[in-house]
Formats: structure tokens, sequence, C-alpha cells
């Protein structure tokens, strides 16, 4: 009842009673009942399969009512999955019981994503050009309709200073390391890659997942220009003894880079962007180098196979190994769950389940994890403002992949929830997202909370848990309901000790997961040893981890390398001098230094 209320309230913000109107510009229609518009002052709410019935889709069917009321509030089942480890111990170890909670994690999250995908920025009723465009991203919540009044905003640029922009750094106490920070965004960089030429509703990334596109190149002709056309492999450079990517000028590929840096700092990767900072090239290497060892390897198992079948079938171990280490390193990291994730395609054969996707333009949205960056980047013992670090790929080839894998691993990033930890060096990034929201037509902070199974909040205090910032934003928004997607996600008060509030995890974790186990590689067609070049290959991807992507890509022994930074307190003056030759082998037992998945191989 509370929730009819609230949205009730969400409704007549959003229009004045007047006349002339869009009667679906109240969006009277609840429970995902989609509204027809019949002339200037009538409406239809089609209920069909919501669970709803009755003019505005808000009486529940008797099955509905009992779900509803036995379905914990994702409050609790978080507090469950992230306490009592003692018993998430047990559980882990007894297959059946992990397996059904896996499918149950999996198949739960997965049904709030829209599939196959609806709606567009042009579109917010069905429509086959909306269907079948995949220029566009889509949209979960329809833009709203055009000619609805919206409320007053406040200017971007002052939301972004009064509220997101740091202060004084505020420390993830997840622990997340840079480590974690760089590999969000090389990886989500090859399916958020907005063509602002289009417009933010956009994309330049067709293939709409995990496709490797930031390795291998949007398209054939630079995949073509990348790759070495011997052994399946990619053309590389060698400095110091080390692989790195190949120069821009001898492969002739576009690529982003101001005009001051000299031509042997132009590295050329699948990415145009990926000069942008070191902690990308740094994951362009490593991706680099485990395609040219994987190629190797089957080269190896398959003498008389040709360049093309190598490279082809590496490509698709490499996308199997980026989904093995995004549920089962990364998302175990960010969710801080005591239930230990497993990537299994197979929990799915039994299900319902499309395997399709299409990046919503909210996805890229609510990613903008911008307040994960520190100040400074410290490299060994060198420290670097953001000004030093950007564009900067002589920081990459002084210290070695080695190093910064290490000084990645040491090194917390910065607490995305809570407000006010955005630096204020990518401060533009976040006022073009908010001018970009805008002029998409995104609907309220609010109305995302209920279509991803929230209750909407009712105060800026209780949205924030904090005095200060919810006077501020009250301030700047005037009502609960007016406030956006993007400064919501990041004032939002995060759970306890996490990273993140509540929205952005019942919200990123359906789209992540949606877009991971839709990939064609996890289908009853695909998944099985054949389509990655026998037992070998399926071998590498089910037993792939971020300790031994790195580990396997660099000589030596292995650096300490995390998604989390190590509890231990290597910033002490002894071990900042004593570690200029990090190569002295490990005097940290390296199951302290890792996370729990990484010893166990
Ligand atoms: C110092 C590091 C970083 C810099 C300088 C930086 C800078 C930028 C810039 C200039 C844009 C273009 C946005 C625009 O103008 O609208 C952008 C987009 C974006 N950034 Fe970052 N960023 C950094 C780190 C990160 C990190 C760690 C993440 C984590 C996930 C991230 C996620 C994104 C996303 C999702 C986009 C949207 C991409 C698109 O739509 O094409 N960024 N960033
Ligand atoms: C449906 O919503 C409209 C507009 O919000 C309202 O006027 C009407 O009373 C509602 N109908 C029912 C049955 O609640
Ligand atoms: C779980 O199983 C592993 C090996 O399969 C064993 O080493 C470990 O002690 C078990 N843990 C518990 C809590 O039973
Ligand atoms: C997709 O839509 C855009 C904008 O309307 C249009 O310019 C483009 O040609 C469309 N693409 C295709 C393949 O139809
Ligand atoms: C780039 O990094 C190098 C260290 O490799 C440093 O000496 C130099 O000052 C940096 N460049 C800029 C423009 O800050
Ligand atoms: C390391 O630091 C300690 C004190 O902080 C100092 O006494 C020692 O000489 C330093 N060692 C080196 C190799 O610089």
């Amino acid at each position: 009842m509370n929730r009819l209320i609230c949205l009730v309230l969400l409704s007549t913000f959003w229009i004045f009673p007047g006349e002339g109107y869009d009667p679906c510009c109240a969006q009277p229609c609840q429970n995902q009942g989609v509204c027809l518009s019949k002339g200037a002052d009538a409406y239809e709410c089609d209920c069909t399969r919501t669970g709803y019935y009755g003019e505005n889709c808000t009486t529940p069917e008797l099955l509905t009512f009992v779900k509803t009321n036995l379905k914990p509030r994702p409050s609790i089942l978080h507090h469950i999955l992230t306490h009592y480890k003692w018993i998430w111990d047990i559980i882990n170890n007894i297959s059946f019981l992990r397996d059904a909670i896996m499918r149950y994690i999996l198949t739960s999250r997965s049904h709030l994503v829209s599939s196959p995908p609806t709606y567009n920025a042009d579109y917010n009723y069905k429509s086959w050009e909306a269907y079948s465009n995949l220029s566009y991203y889509t949209r979960t919540l329809a833009p709203l309709p055009l000619n609805c009044p919206t409320p007053d905003l406040p200017n971007a640029k002052q939301v972004v200073e009064r509220v997101l922009v740091r202060k004084q750094f505020i420390p993830d106490p997840q622990r997340t390391s840079l480590m974690f920070a760089f590999f969000a965004q090389h990886f989500s960089h090859q399916f958020f890659k907005s063509d602002f030429k289009k417009g933010p509703a956009f994309t330049k990334a067709l293939g709409h997942g995990v496709d490797l596109g930031h390795i291998y190149g949007e398209t054939l002709e630079r995949q073509h220009k990348l790759r070495l056309f011997k052994d399946g492999k990619l053309k590389y450079q060698v400095v110091d003894g080390e692989v790195y990517p190949p120069l821009v000028k001898d492969v002739q590929v576009e690529m982003h880079y101001p005009p001051h840096i000299p031509e042997d700092q132009r590295f050329a990767v699948g990415h145009e962007v990926f000069g942008l900072v070191p902690g990308l090239m740094m994951y362009a290497s490593i991706w680099l180098r485990e395609h040219n060892r994987v190629c190797d390897i089957m080269k190896q198992e398959h003498p008389d196979w040709d360049d093309e079948r190598i490279f082809q079938t590496t490509r698709l171990i490499l996308i199997g190994e980026t989904i093995k280490i995004v549920i089962e390193d990364y998302v175990q990291h960010l969710s801080g769950y005591n239930f230990k994730l497993k990537f299994d395609p197979e929990l799915l054969f039994s299900e319902r389940f499309q395997y399709h996707n299409r990046i919503a333009s909210e996805f890229n949205t609510l990613y903008h994890w911008h307040p994960l960056m520190p100040d400074n980047f410290q490299i060994q013992d060198q420290l670097y403002g953001h000004h030093q670090f950007v564009f900067n790929n002589s920081i990459l080839t002084k210290h070695g992949i080695r190093n910064m894998v290490e000084s990645f691993t040491k090194q917390t990033s910065g607490r995305v929830a809570g407000g006010r930890n955005l630096p204020a060096a990518v401060q533009g990034v976040a006022v073009n997202i908010l001018e970009h929201s805008r002029q998409m037509r995104y609907q309220s902070f609010n109305a995302y909370r209920i279509r991803f199974n929230m209750k909407p909040y009712s105060s800026f205090e209780e949205m924030t848990g904090d005095k200060e910032l919810a006077a501020e934003m009250q301030q700047l928004y005037g009502h609960i309901d007016a406030v956006e997607l993007y400064p919501g996600l990041l004032v939002e008060k995060p759970r306890p000790n996490a990273v993140f509030g509540e929205t952005m995890v019942e919200m990123g974790a359906p789209y992540s997961l949606k877009g991971l186990m839709g990939n064609a590689i996890c289908s009853p067609e695909y998944w099985m040893p054949s389509t990655f070049g026998g037992k070998v290959g399926f071998d590498i991807v089910n037993s792939a981890s971020l300790k031994k992507l790195v580990c396997l890509n660099i000589n030596g022994p292995c650096p300490m390398v995390s998604f989390q930074v190590p509890d231990v307190k290597y910033e002490s003056s002894e071990n900042v001098n004593s570690s200029s030759g990090h190569s002295t082998p490990n005097n940290i037992n390296p199951t302290v230094v890792l996370n729990e998945r990484s010893s166990e191989l």
C-alpha cells in the first residue's frame, strides 16, 4: 500500500493536472503495465502477464500476492549473503546447493532485463525500428513522452559541484584495488562506446556485449590491421624485452592521442581510446600477450590449422576466460558475498533464458564509476597526478607490467556511493552524463527503483543517510521524485562497509549477469570443448582467473595481484623502501595476498 501511495505521488509530480497533455504522461499504469493513449483524455493499461489487473494494473492476482509477500527484501538477501560466513563455507562445498543458489541468482536477476529489448531513446512504444536498429542503446524504462511537462531540474554543473565532487578522498571500505578499477574500465568499454557524433543514445559497439571488440577492433578492417596473419597471432612490439601493443605508425589504425604525444608512445590496440590511461594500456598489453600465448597452445594442439582458424578459436577462448574472470573474480569481489559464485552455463540449460543481449543506456549511465579513481596514482615509489597519468604510456614501459600490477593491487580505490568522492579532474564527465540523460528523457531515480523491485525513497534523508547531504539535495531538487538516476546512485547511502548503495547493485547485477550469460558461447549449441579447440582450450576457459591471466604472461615470479587490496599495510616505510626491486620473491605469503579464489589453483 505504501508503495501505491508513492507511485501516485510520483505520477502527480510529473504533471500539473492541466489539459492538453498526453494522458500517459502521468504514467498511470503500474507494475510494468503498458499505457496506450486514446485521445487527449483517455488511456488504457495493458496488464498482460504483469500478474496484476484493474484499470491501472494495481490489483495483484492471488499468485502475485502470495509471491510478493513471500519474497524477501533485497536488503535482507544481501545481508544473508554477506554474513554467516561459516554457513556459507559449508554450502559452498555442497555442489547441488551451490548450483541451486547460483541458478536462482542468475534467473532472478536476469529476468529483470527485458529480452528481446523493447524501447530506445526515440521510441517509447514497441516498434520494429527500435528492436532492429543496433546503433541505439536500448532503454529499460521508456523515455518520457515528448509532450509531457518535466520538472525544473537544477543546473547540471551545480549538482556536480555541490554533491558529487570530492573534498577529501574517501577510500572504499571493501578495499577495492585500482587493479579492479582499471579492469572495470577496460572490460566495460568494449560495450560502452557511445557514438557521440550521432548522439548519446547511440553506440559504436554493435556486438552489444562481451565480444572483445576492445582487443580485436570493432570492424574487420581494424582487426586485420592488428593481426600478424601468422599462427593466429596479433602484432606486437618488444620494449626492454617485454611484449607491448604495436605502434600506430606501424599498423596504421586510428587511435585518439593528443598532438604532443611522440610517435614511439602511440600504442595501437582494438579500442581507439585506450591510450587514455596506462591502466587501460596495461590490461590491453596483458590480453594481447594472453591471445598470443593461447595461439601457441592451439598451434601445438592443431598443427594442421591455418592462421584464421587459430585466431578465431583463440578469440572464443578469450571470451570464455573473460566471462569466467568477471563472474568468479570481479563480480565476486564487488558483491562481497560469502557465497562462492560459479560460472557454469549448464546451470541455465533447464531454464527459460534468451541467449541474446542488448546494452541499455541506463547500464552505461550507472557504470560511470569515476569515484573509484584516486587523486594520485602511486606506482612503485613514484606518485603521478592525473595530469601526468593521462595519455602517458611511458609510465607503462618505464615500470613494466609486473610493477604496474603490483602497485595497482596495493592502492585502494575511492568509494562510489555516499556522495562527494568524484575526482575534480573528471568532473566534466559527470556534467555530461547529466546533460545527456536529460536529453534522452530519462525517468527518475525513484522510477528506476520501482522498476527493479525496490521501494521508492520517500525522503532525502532516507536516500542519503546523511543530514547535510540530504539538505543539499533537497535544495537542488526540491522533491525526492525529481532526483535523477546518476546523482541518485552516487549520493545514495552506501550499504554497510560497501562501495555501492542498494540501487547500484540491484540495477547493475541484472544487466551484468544477463550480458555475461546471454553470450552465444554460453548457449547449448556452443558450450562444448570442440568450440574452444578441444579439451585443452575448454580447460583454459574453465580454469581462468585474474591471477593466471597476469602470472602466465609475465616473466619471473608472480607479483601480488588482486581486485582487493590485501589487508596488510604495505605502505609502511619498511616495505616501500625495500620494494625498489619487487622481484624479491614473495616475502609475503601469496595466499594471504590473493583472495580465496586464487589460492585454490
Ligand atoms: C583517470 C581515469 C579516467 C578518465 C580520465 C576517464 C575519462 C572519461 C571520459 C573523458 C569519458 C567520456 C565521457 C563524456 O565526455 O561524456 C569517459 C566515459 C566513461 N567512463 Fe571514464 N574515465 C576514467 C576512469 C573510468 C573508470 C575507472 C571507469 C569504471 C568503470 C570509467 C567508466 C566510464 C564509462 C562507463 C564511460 C562511458 C563510455 C561511453 O559511453 O562511451 N571511467 N571517461
Ligand atoms: C487509475 O489512475 C488514474 C490516474 O492516475 C486515476 O484517476 C484512477 O482513479 C485510477 N483508477 C483506479 C481504479 O484506481
Ligand atoms: C571444502 O572442501 C575442500 C576440498 O574439497 C576442503 O579442503 C575444505 O576443508 C572443505 N571445507 C569445509 C568447510 O568443509
Ligand atoms: C538507426 O537509426 C538512426 C537514427 O534514426 C539512423 O540514422 C540509422 O541509419 C539507423 N540504422 C539502421 C541500420 O537502420
Ligand atoms: C609521463 O611519465 C613519465 C615517467 O615515465 C614522466 O617522467 C613524465 O613527466 C610524464 N609526462 C607528463 C606529461 O607528465
Ligand atoms: C628503509 O627505511 C628505514 C627507516 O624508515 C631506514 O632506516 C633504512 O635505511 C631504509 N632502507 C633503505 C634501503 O633505504
